[in-house]
């Protein structure tokens, strides 16, 4: 293959991926009458955003603060969400016919439930301001060069080298390899010097082996909702048992807080005190058993599945102070050590990233190398489940828009 330096129109800035980070960017460039080139891998763009939300995409939350986002530097998104609120992303969305619902928790996705009517705003606005999006397109390096930098990229099974002034990164993170991810972020960042906070998979289903898998593969397909807690966090929401063991929403958001070696903590009835119930049963219906009051307040299969660690062939009435106690200390408490998790192919985000500390937290450039920009997954910003994700790459893609 041979490389050629193809001659370019002029592009204020490249950007490279066109996710949800790179696309908002594209077209707030677009607004500010900015010329951009988007360079992307896949055959088509916003890959993510089309299957985001079981298809619906959950495009930003209304509660969004600084406080649903892990970074090593909790301030550092601030700036960013100052500048880009929730506000602007519902009233971006309803000025191109999107309106959005609330299913719960804050939880906007457009009301015709259609991730693809999200990626047609983006591609219409880009079309009507003449951004030229380049899919197919894999870049495989960027150095420096006079002026600003060279891209290199593979098009058409050829290799071409394009010049710009401004690079934005807006390459995603490792999650879903078979989508297009890359850790081409990662490794510009690298090659350039800047530090990176350390990487893992995260909003991740956790697994469970060796003698417990059984136990937890009995009840696959059950939910049940709980608060999941560890020494860093708690939330309340459904578990979900798997084969191979713990996913659901309230697993997937600890996820991004579990180490492994943990444990995680899970309340089975998080909004009552099943050592008070019991009493209170017992004075009317002592006779009752124990697995017949635990089917009342979960499903028969949870329950027959509580018999190997309770006493579930005693009846109320004979139970013993220290069965008590432990009754309340399982359901309240209930100790769970994930062996792993299930890794990028099935992650919904990456933790960590381009570090904080190496860009400006009001532009995204590179404090050390002006003319490069980070922005989306690929900075060390994770947020939440629930379209806090979306809330920060469409944040940093207004906010690299107007530094470019
Ligand atoms: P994104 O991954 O969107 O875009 C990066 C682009 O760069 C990709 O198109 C990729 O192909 C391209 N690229 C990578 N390497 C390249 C290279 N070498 N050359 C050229 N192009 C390259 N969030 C949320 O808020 N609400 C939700 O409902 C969901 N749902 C959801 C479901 C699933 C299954 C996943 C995996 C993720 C979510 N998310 C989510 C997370 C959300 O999708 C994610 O945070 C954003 O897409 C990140 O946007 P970016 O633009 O940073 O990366």
């Amino acid at each position: 293959m041979s490389t050629n330096l193809t001659k370019q129109t002029h592009f204020d800035a490249i950007i490279i991926g066109a996710g949800a980070c790179g696309l908002m960017c594209a077209v707030q460039a677009g607004y500010l009458g900015k010329r951009v080139l988007v360079l992307e891998k896949n055959e088509q763009p916003g890959a993510k955003i089309l299957i985001s939300g079981g298809g619906r995409c959950n495009y930003t939350n209304l509660y969004a603060s600084a406080q649903q986002f892990i970074s090593q530097n909790e301030h550092f998104c601030k700036s960013a969400f100052a500048q880009w609120s929730v506000e602007d992303t519902i009233s971006f969305f309803e000025t191109y016919g999107i309106t959005g619902h609330e299913k719960t928790l804050g939880q906007l996705f457009p009301v015709s439930n259609k991730a693809k009517d999200v990626v047609q705003v983006f591609t219409g606005l880009c079309e009507d301001f003449g951004q030229e999006i380049w899919c197919g397109t894999e870049v495989t390096d960027v150095i420096s060069a006079d002026n600003g930098f060279e891209i290199s990229v593979i098009r058409n099974g050829r290799n071409v080298s394009l010049t710009t002034e401004k690079v934005v990164v807006a390459a995603g993170g490792l999650p879903i390899p078979k989508m297009g991810a890359t850790d081409l972020g990662l490794r510009i960042a690298r090659k350039f010097g800047l530090k990176i906070t350390e990487t893992a998979p995260a909003l991740v289903p956790l697994t469970i082996t060796g003698k417990d898998q059984p136990w937890y593969e009995q009840l696959s397909g059950n939910s049940i909702f709980c608060r999941v807690w560890n020494d860093r966090i708690s939330f309340e929401e459904n578990i979900l048992f798997t084969h191979w063991g713990l996913s659901g929403p309230a697993i997937l958001q600890i996820s991004s807080y579990w180490r492994p070696g943990e444990f995680i903590y899970i309340d089975l009835l998080p909004h009552q005190d099943i050592v008070d119930l019991i009493q209170q049963e017992r004075e009317v219906n002592g006779k009752k058993m124990l697995l017949n009051f635990m089917s009342g307040l979960f499903t028969r299969k949870f329950a027959e599945a509580l018999s190997d660690k309770l006493p579930s062939d005693k009846n109320l009435a004979s139970l013993t102070k220290t069965e008590l106690e432990n009754i309340g200390a399982l359901i309240h408490e209930f100790k769970v050590k994930p062996a792993g998790d299930k890794g990028y192919d099935k992650a919904e985000v990456m933790r960590g990233g381009v570090s904080a500390d190496e860009l400006s937290s009001k532009t995204l450039e590179a404090k050390k190398v002006p003319g490069l920009f980070f922005g989306g997954e690929c900075v060390d910003v994770t947020g939440w489940l629930g379209g806090y994700n979306f809330q920060w790459a469409w944040a940093s893609g207004f906010v690299i828009a107007q530094n470019i």
